[in-house]
């Protein structure tokens, strides 16, 4: 049985632009929205930080679980997830309160945690679909900047990064002296 959504996009398929038929992915992507993320897609969310930050698949399933919780989970504040017409989550940024960003003008800021797409689903706008949304967020809270970070050999998500109004505020590199 299709969603709603589902048939709403399927019907927008036949839809011309230009002279042209829409493609299903195009469509899809025209009618993808950006949300709160919800109890039942915690199954999604682990899923996808398992991509994300792989090898520790026990703690995804525990601080997942602990976000929904009367206790709260520390590393998150709050979590938008992408989701498609056909019901299908594709994406996640994941949001906190930092007390201290290198680089930033003030304390206690929104800061990116993490942020994913579907590698199916990229370069197609839906990771701006979800910085635009925490921006308004952030903006309706009163905060006026987002922090965030990535690798310093991620060249995409710097691209990304850069294309969608952050600029580089700090680099660094990690040190452990084995005792
Ligand atoms: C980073 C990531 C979330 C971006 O998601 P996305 O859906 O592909 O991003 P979008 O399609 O919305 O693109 C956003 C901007 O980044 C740019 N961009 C995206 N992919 C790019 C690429 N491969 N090369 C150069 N620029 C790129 C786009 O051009 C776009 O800018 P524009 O609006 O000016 O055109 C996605 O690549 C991803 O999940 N990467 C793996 C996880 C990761 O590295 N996360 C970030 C660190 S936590």
């Amino acid at each position: 049985m299709f969603s709603r959504g589902c048939f709403e996009a399927i019907n927008s398929y036949a839809k011309y632009k230009n002279n042209q038929y829409l493609s299903l992915e195009k469509v899809l992507f025209m009618n993808t929205t950006v949300r709160l993320i919800k109890k039942s897609d915690i199954e999604e969310w682990v899923r996808m930080r398992n991509l994300l930050w792989p090898g520790s698949p026990e703690d995804h399933i525990r601080e997942t679980n602990e976000f929904f919780s009367e206790k709260g989970f520390y590393g998150a504040v709050e979590v938008f997830v992408a989701e498609n017409p056909l019901g299908k989550v594709i994406g996640f940024v994941e949001l906190n309160i930092r007390s201290v960003v290198d680089g930033a003008a003030s304390g206690d800021i929104p800061y990116v945690e993490g942020w994913y797409v579907d590698e199916n689903h990229r370069n197609r706008g839906v990771g701006k679909l979800l910085i635009n949304e925490i921006s308004n967020w952030a903006v309706k809270k009163g905060y006026s900047e987002i922090g965030s970070d990535t690798e310093l050999d991620n060249n995409i998500s710097i691209q990304a990064h850069k294309a969608l109004g952050f600029k580089e505020a700090d680099r660094k590199i990690c040190f452990i002296k084995t005792l």
